[in-house]
This record gives structure tokens, C-alpha cells and sequence, in this order.
């Protein structure tokens, strides 16, 4: 059978299995407002969907709508992302709300093809806007798709251009049919094409995936080896007033790892980090336990070390001094987050 006449089949199998065992209780799927969809898109890349439902409310409730957004800070941003990782997106949506509001009027462009051309929109959250939005049949191929792509199809080693041509090829006929369909590929991915323990007995589209009928579906895709995470040290001042009141800050530059976040100051050995301190500050200086934190492409071993200074000093480093009490209105990286909570929790 070719893709396209197999390709009704399944989008039709997709869509029974969607309305009759699919989720319809995520908040997002209750608008088609361009903006909140957006911003469900964006927030779900990278990021399973039971940590945005905690977030899209709460942003949204700061942020009801483009325009207040675009009038942001990205400071505030930042903030209210902190915690959902990958914070160069916040950057990304800050920047695409400003564009849309400068350059487009204000409304977002009603096609995926002029999403695209939007900060922070790829191809796949372009299609995923367009079809949720406006019914456009435009295919969506994020992780979840490929996987599930790869195992209908016992796909090895397929191409960017054979996996978008076969996305777009298993599109329904009618438009009208395109949330639905875009929705059913995003549960099956998240609910039964999992990666580890696919559960193919509930599987709508079992009858058809040459995965499942091999007996190991979890064969595909096939694993490219992918390069070891590179380690990277860093050695932050944990600089703080001698009652524990108050914590030196930095903003780290916008590019790079936290990239803009509030961040403890670096610095690239322990001995210049010792060496930078005042001798009476270094003799009081404790070097805390490392902690390991891992990214996609780095695994960071984060080696604190705490050191007192006077109300009045200056800790050797560009920043300012936070109260302890309020660092949950600013924008820290998870694990500094957790570290600062641990050292202060007398505060708190
Ligand atoms: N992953 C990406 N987009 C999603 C959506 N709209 N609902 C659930 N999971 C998703």
C-alpha cells in the first residue's frame, strides 16, 4: 500500500483513538487564541506537559496578553520561566512578542510559514500553532512524531526531507480534521508510543506499524550514538552578609549556559576564586559539597564556596546584593535555586 492511501488510514485510526482516549483536559486545547497557543508551544518544547500546566497559568495571569508581554522586561521574564529550563526560549518569546507587536501589528501572522520566520519558531511549533489555531494542514514533526514515524515505518536512518515529506503525506483530507489529528499524534507519543515500553495492545495504529509487528518496537528509532555530555567546573562565590540576610548576585551574559539568569559570580579555577577574596574573607571561606547538574550537552559539576563578608563590603565580582527572602522573584537556575533555599532555609 502506498503512504498516501495508508496515510487515510491512519490519520483516520489517529483521530477515533484521539476523541474516544486522547487527553481534552490540558488547559491549552480550551483556546484558539493565537497568543496562548503560542506560548503552550513554545513552553512544551523540550518539556513534558505535567510541568507547563504549572506554568502557562501563571504566566499568562502576569501576562494576559502580546502586548503586555512585549512591554515586559526580559528580567521578568526570565523570572517567571525560571525553573522550566532551556531559558534561551524566554529569551526567544520575549523577542517574538516584541516582533509581532512592532512588526505585525500585533496579531500573530495567520499562516505556519510566516510563523516560522518568528523568534523561537521552528517549523514543527509553527505547523502545531497554524493547525490548533486556523485548521491548517501543516504537519507537525517534533520528537514524539519521529518516534512514532520511525516505528510505523521500521525507518533506520531517515532524512529530515523523508521524514517531513512522510509527515505531510499522512496529513487528513480536510482541514477540519487538522487539531484533532495534530493533538492524536502528540498523545500517542506521550501516552502509548513512549520510548522505553510502548504499550502497542492499546495502539490504534498496531494493525499497521512494522515496529510492533517485529515483537521490538522499542528498536526504533535506532540509536545514534550521540556525544558524551562535556564537563564543564564551575566555581561560584557564595557570597553572602554575615547575619545570612543578604546574597551577592550576577547576571550571567545573555549567551551561554543561564544565559541572563541571576546566577552566583564564576570563576574559572578555585584558586582564583580564593585569590579574589579579601585575606580575612578567604580564612572564613567553606567550600561546599560539589553538585552535579546535568544539560543536554554539558554536565556541570557546581563547586560553592561560601564566604562571609561585612554589610557594607563589595564581594569581587560585578552584581548586587539580594535579600534572601525575595529570590523567588527573580530568575535562578534550578539547582542555584535549590543550593541558596538549603543555605537560607532559616530565612525563608
Ligand atoms: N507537546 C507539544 N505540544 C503539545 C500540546 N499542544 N499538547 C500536549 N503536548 C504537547
Amino acid at each position: 500500500m502506498s503512504h498516501k492511501a495508508r496515510g487515510g488510514h491512519l490519520a483516520a485510526f489517529l483521530m477515533s483513538w484521539q476523541r474516544r482516549s486522547g487527553r481534552h483536559d490540558l488547559p491549552w486545547q480550551h483556546t484558539r487564541e493565537p497568543y496562548r497557543v503560542w506560548l503552550s508551544e513554545v513552553m512544551l518544547q523540550q518539556t513534558q506537559a505535567a510541568r507547563v500546566l504549572h506554568y502557562w497559568p501563571r504566566f499568562l495571569a502576569r501576562f494576559p496578553t502580546l502586548a503586555s508581554l512585549a512591554a515586559a522586561s526580559l528580567e521578568d521574564v526570565l523570572a517567571l520561566w525560571s525553573g522550566l529550563g532551556y531559558y534561551r526560549r524566554a529569551a526567544l518569546v520575549h523577542r517574538c512578542a516584541q516582533c509581532v507587536a512592532t512588526q505585525h501589528g500585533g496579531e500573530f501572522p495567520r499562516s505556519a510559514k510566516a510563523l516560522q520566520a518568528l523568534p523561537g519558531i521552528g517549523r514543527s511549533t509553527a505547523a502545531a500553532i497554524a493547525a490548533f489555531c486556523w485548521n491548517e494542514r501543516a504537519p507537525i514533526l517534533d520528537g514524539n512524531v519521529r518516534r512514532i514515524l520511525a516505528r510505523v515505518f521500521a525507518l533506520d536512518a531517515p532524512s529530515e526531507r523523508q521524514l517531513w515529506q512522510l509527515a505531510e503525506s499522512l496529513l487528513p483530507q480536510s482541514a477540519a480534521d487538522m487539531p484533532t489529528y495534530t493533538q492524536a499524534l502528540m498523545d500517542l507519543g506521550a501516552l502509548l508510543c513512549t520510548p522505553r515500553q510502548p504499550q502497542c495492545s492499546a495502539c490504534p495504529l498496531a494493525g499497521c506499524c512494522a515496529a510492533a509487528a517485529s515483537g521490538a518496537p522499542e528498536g526504533w528509532p535506532v540509536r545514534t550514538s550521540r556525544p558524551a555530555r562535556r564537563s564543564l567546573t564551575l566555581w561560584l562565590l557564595h557570597a553572602s552578609t554575615a547575619d545570612g540576610t543578604r546574597i551577592w548576585l550576577t547576571q550571567r551574559p545573555t549567551r551561554g549556559i543561564w544565559g541572563g539568569l541571576y546566577c552566583l559570580p564564576a570563576f574559572p579555577s578555585r584558586a582564583r576564586l580564593l585569590a579574589a577574596l579579601p585575606e580575612g574573607v578567604r580564612t572564613a571561606a567553606r567550600e561546599q559539597p560539589p553538585i552535579t547538574h546535568l544539560l543536554t550537552h554539558r554536565s556541570l559539576q557546581l563547586c560553592c564556596i561560601s564566604a562571609p563578608f561585612a554589610a557594607g563590603a563589595t564581594p569581587p565580582a560585578p552584581g548586587a546584593w539580594h535579600s534572601t527572602v525575595a529570590l523567588g522573584a527573580l530568575g535562578l537556575p534550578a539547582p542555584i535555586r535549590r543550593f541558596l533555599q538549603a543555605m537560607h532555609k532559616k530565612q525563608e
